[in-house]
């Protein structure tokens, strides 16, 4: 993959980058996207009708179980060489910081440690009703010792509010940043999905990485229209680690 030099160049002096990433870059960990159909037994389901406060009060067992499945499907995948390559841009960038919308965890076990997780992790669980100590919870029943209520698993449900540290967070860097990069996201759930004009009023570099377009493409400084997978490793080869001579 040819990068055009003057991309190469800001890249290489660029401090300040930021990289949201989305269900697509965990996709060649065999990990379904959002606007992929679930498969097996939760293929008739969408995510947006089990992932909602509505849905797990009419049946908290189903919600929880959907969960189970998620996170026995997390821990069974491996980092793809997308994640690892973000973890090494980290060591190389002074001020790189990933912002993720997913809730799988597979960046934390590629080596990244600046992540700031959107909409939450679904490794982590909260008591549904109280702000009970997790020390009490109660995972393979899905219930709260403390309170005897159900737990719930630490991630973003629709209609819900994003963590507002980690919002406040991403929205800091971006609007400091000199180089922004969207990996593996339609770019359409917000308020992630603004990121990206928020580094543009900036007048940061705007880097697209997806499979297929987004309304990002063609508003995007560059645009690679691929697997995050393969591309990523390529970019991150030629500009921080064996970088070839400039041609000028
Ligand atoms: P989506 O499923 O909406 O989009 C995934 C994007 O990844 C698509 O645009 C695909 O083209 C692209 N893609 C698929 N495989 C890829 C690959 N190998 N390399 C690069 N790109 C690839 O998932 P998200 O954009 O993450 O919110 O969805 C954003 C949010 O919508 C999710 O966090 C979730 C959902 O509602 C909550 O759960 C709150």
């Amino acid at each position: 993959m040819d990068l055009p030099a003057k991309l190469i160049r800001s890249l290489r002096n660029a401090r300040r980058i930021v990289a949201l990433t989305g269900a697509g870059i965990s996709a060649e960990s065999g990990l379904a996207t959002f606007r992929d159909a679930q498969t097996g037994l939760w293929s008739k389901f969408k995510p947006e009708e089990l992932a909602t406060v509505e849905a797990f009060e009419r049946n908290p067992k189903l919600i929880w179980d959907w969960y189970a499945w998620r996170r026995e499907q997390a821990l069974k995948a491996e980092p793809n060489p997308g994640h690892l390559a973000l973890a090494k841009v980290e060591t190389r960038a002074p001020e790189f910081l990933l912002v993720t919308q997913n809730v799988d965890g597979l960046h934390s076990r590629a080596g990244s440690k600046r992540i700031v997780e959107l909409h939450g992790n679904l490794h982590r669980f909260r008591c549904f009703d109280h702000d009970c100590a997790s020390s009490n919870f109660d995972l393979a029943q899905g219930r709260c010792r403390s309170c005897g209520g159900n737990l719930r698993p630490d991630v973003v449900w629709f209609g819900e509010m994003l963590p507002i540290d980690a919002l406040e967070r991403a929205n800091a860097a971006t609007e400091k940043c000199d180089v922004f990069f969207s990996i593996g996201t339609s770019s359409v759930v917000y308020p992630a999905a603004d990121l990206w004009r928020r580094a543009k009023e900036r007048g940061a570099i705007v880097i697209e990485i997806n499979k297929d377009p987004t309304p990002l493409t063609p508003l995007a400084d560059y645009s690679f229209l691929g697997k995050a997978g393969e591309i990523l490793p390529q970019l991150v080869q030629q500009i921080w680690i064996s970088p070839n001579r400039l041609s000028n």
